[in-house]
């Protein structure tokens, strides 16, 4: 269907076109000298086919807007270029001038939008072109003989809602340049709305969304691998590179798909939430792969300073402590308001310039809290940054900046204010929470007496889940004795001798005993006849019904090895199979007594196609 509105497009394009200049040759994916302008109802076509840039209107038809989209669906719309000044009819045209920027005229030829293009000192070109790549970006590049194909220009550059795979979200720390993903208004209508993600780039690199002026959500410090909060990057990291690039002028996070993955696409919706949807081709729907805010713990600081968020419990009160912190306000903290935050219940006792008495507790499996006003040295080993916290009065608080290299990590990381926005998840890393040297002694001793009462009733469980074992093991071995019990009491009067494998104790039988229990193997007690001999019917003294295979003389086989192949079958026993009672060897003759059953089921053992060895 694509390749059909493709083919359409050449058509409609080179009608359009009629003569092409001398420079540029017209192509599907090119604006230059050959074609200047694309009108409302002409598209750029990325050269695979997977972007179209075009005019649209994702609402009323009177709003005209021109965007690139996901050809395969054209409601995934990954840039807008107008989307604050819109179009009002479809006289609309896109056209590039020779110095590179690209203009969007109304009918009566005023600017609604322009790209604004620098040529970063060069020099303006006297030729310039711009090209739809496969990849989803629009850039503009030199044309002329000095060329080298200089960038001057990318839709990536400037984001709308989207981030696709190779795009930036961060930002340029010496210009303020930023690269940030701006929600639309509503679903139909693309104007810059209210919420923002953009990357922290004091502290640690950290996605945050906005909604204003107010920070909603953090994905959390990235930690060498992923971001602290969002643990599950490293689950479709088989479909998607994550990366975040730190370099003098950008800081930066992209990801990259492999070749297998899927079409992806990070949309910031109006209500500020972030979701990964993957295109799933076969049935042309947009899968959700991941999204955040996911839970309540995801809110931006939710259980205020020196709060730690835990959905994992059962009652609402998501919010708890750091450990040696108490609720600035017990009453209002059962209240579920967790807004005056915690404090620490015991004072450190930092003295100027002297020594300190305090130590650290970890609290682990967290994100790590905001890390706006922290101090971060990438370059410090745990040791000297746990050195540097106690050293310094005003440090609350200390982690690892990267989680590479295993071990604690390395790096550090140093809070001096309040630490906020922490909660569990899952891989979750540890933060070292300073405290005086009594809380600490406290916490042990309660941790000893806790341990005081958690170690007799350990013991306690351990004692009866033995006693339950032993019983369930002694029943179950009972019951099997039992039955062998019967086995053996079926076949009282015969020997004692048995057969020697401890598992299987399985009773030799008298020949005796045999032809008495068969009336001397008489044709009224045959059941069947099969190439390996006869079966018959046999009651035991104990009028137990028993059946007696008798085995052909031609096998030729010795007694032990019979005995031995006896044992296979008794070890092969099954519930579902009939029971192997009994054996008998007497001189020639080989025998085997199983349990009797009603006609139908035994027939299906003893003269089906279970074959046995003899
Ligand atoms: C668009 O390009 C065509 C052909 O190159 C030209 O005739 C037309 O005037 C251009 N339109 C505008 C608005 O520049
Ligand atoms: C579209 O119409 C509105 C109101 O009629 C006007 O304010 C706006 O300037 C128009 N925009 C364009 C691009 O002509
Ligand atoms: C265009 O770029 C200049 C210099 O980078 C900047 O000052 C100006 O605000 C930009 N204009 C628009 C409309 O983005
Ligand atoms: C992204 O992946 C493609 C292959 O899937 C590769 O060619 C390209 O170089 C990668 N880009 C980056 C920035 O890693
Ligand atoms: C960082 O410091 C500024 C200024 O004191 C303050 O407004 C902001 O809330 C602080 N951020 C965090 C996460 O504590």
């Amino acid at each position: 269907m694509f390749l059909n509105l493709r083919l359409m497009l050449v058509s409609v394009l080179f009608l359009s076109l009629g003569s092409t200049s001398a420079r540029g040759v017209a192509s599907l994916d090119t604006l230059n000298d050959g074609r200047r302008n694309i009108t409302d109802g002409q598209m750029l076509v990325s050269a695979g086919g997977s972007f179209t840039l075009g005019f649209f209107s994702p609402g009323e038809l009177n709003r005209r807007y021109v965007g690139i989209w996901f050809s395969a669906s054209m409601d995934a719309v990954v840039w807008v270029a107008n989307r604050d000044s819109p179009l009002n009819d479809t006289a609309g045209v896109l056209e590039i001038d020779g110095a590179g920027r690209l203009f969007l005229l109304d009918g009566s030829g005023l600017t609604v939008w322009s790209s604004n293009t620098t040529t970063g000192g060069s020099g303006t070109p006297s030729s310039a072109a711009a090209q739809l790549l496969e990849s989803g970006n629009l850039v503009v590049v030199r044309d002329d003989d000095e060329s080298n194909g200089a960038v001057l220009w990318q839709s990536f550059d400037h984001p709308s809602n989207t981030l696709i795979a190779g795009m930036r979200l961060g930002r340029n720390p010496q210009t303020g340049a930023e690269w940030s993903l701006r929600s639309w208004r509503s679903p139909d209508n693309p104007a810059t709305g209210d919420c923002r993600r953009a990357m922290n780039t004091r502290g640690l690199p950290d996605c945050v969304s906005w909604r204003g002026d107010a920070k909603k959500y953090r994905t959390g410090p990235w930690n060498g691998l992923w971001f602290s909060g969002v643990p599950e990057m490293a689950s479709y990291s088989d479909m998607f590179t994550n990366q975040v690039v730190v370099r003098p002028d950008e800081v930066a996070y992209v990801f990259n798909a492999t070749a297998a993955a899927p079409f992806s696409r990070l949309v910031l919706s109006e209500a500020g939430v972030i979701q990964r949807l993957a295109w799933d081709g076969g049935s042309r729907v947009w899968n959700v792969f991941a999204q955040a805010p996911r839970d309540v713990c995801d809110d931006y600081a939710k259980c205020s300073a020196f709060g730690l968020c835990n959905v994992n419990t059962a009652a609402t009160l998501f919010c708890g402590c750091v450990q040696g912190y108490v609720p600035v306000s017990p009453a209002h903290w059962s209240m579920r308001e967790a807004a005056a935050g915690c404090r620490r219940s015991t004072p450190l006792d930092c003295r100027d310039g002297g020594a300190t008495t305090d130590g650290f507790a970890v609290v682990s499996g967290v994100k790590l809290p905001d890390t706006d006003n922290a101090t971060v040295d990438v370059g410090a080993t745990l040791e000297a940054c746990r050195a540097r916290c106690l050293a310094t009065c005003s440090c609350v608080a200390f982690a690892a900046a990267d989680i590479r290299g295993g071990g604690g990590g390395s790096g550090c990381v140093i809070w001096a204010g309040d630490i906020v926005d922490v909660r569990y998840v899952d891989k979750g890393q540890d933060l070292y929470v300073r405290l005086a040297k009594s809380e600490l002694a406290a916490a042990n001793k309660k941790r000893g007496s806790m341990l005081k009462i958690l170690l007799p009733v350990t013991a306690c469980l351990l004692v009866l889940m033995c006693s339950i074992f032993l019983v369930w093991i002694c029943k179950f071995r009972g019951n099997r004795r039992n039955r062998d019990n019967q086995a053996k009491s079926i076949l009282r009067g015969a020997s004692n001798q048995l057969i020697g494998d401890e598992n299987i104790e399985l009773p030799l039988v008298s020949f005796k005993d045999i032809v008495a229990a068969t009336n001397d193997f008489s044709n009224e007690n045959m059941l069947g006849q099969g190439g390996f001999g006869k079966v018959y019917k046999g009651i035991l003294e104990d009028d137990k019904e028993v059946a007696i295979k008798r085995l052909s003389k031609s096998s030729g086989q010795g007694a032990e090895e019979f005995r031995n192949e006896v044992v296979l079958i008794a070890k092969l026993q099954h519930r579902n199979l009939v029971r192997l009672l009994g054996y008998c060897i007497h001189e020639d003759e080989r025998l085997l007594i199983y349990e009797y059953l009603p006609k139908k089921s035994l027939d299906v053992f003893i003269f089906g196609t279970f074959r046995f060895p003899c």
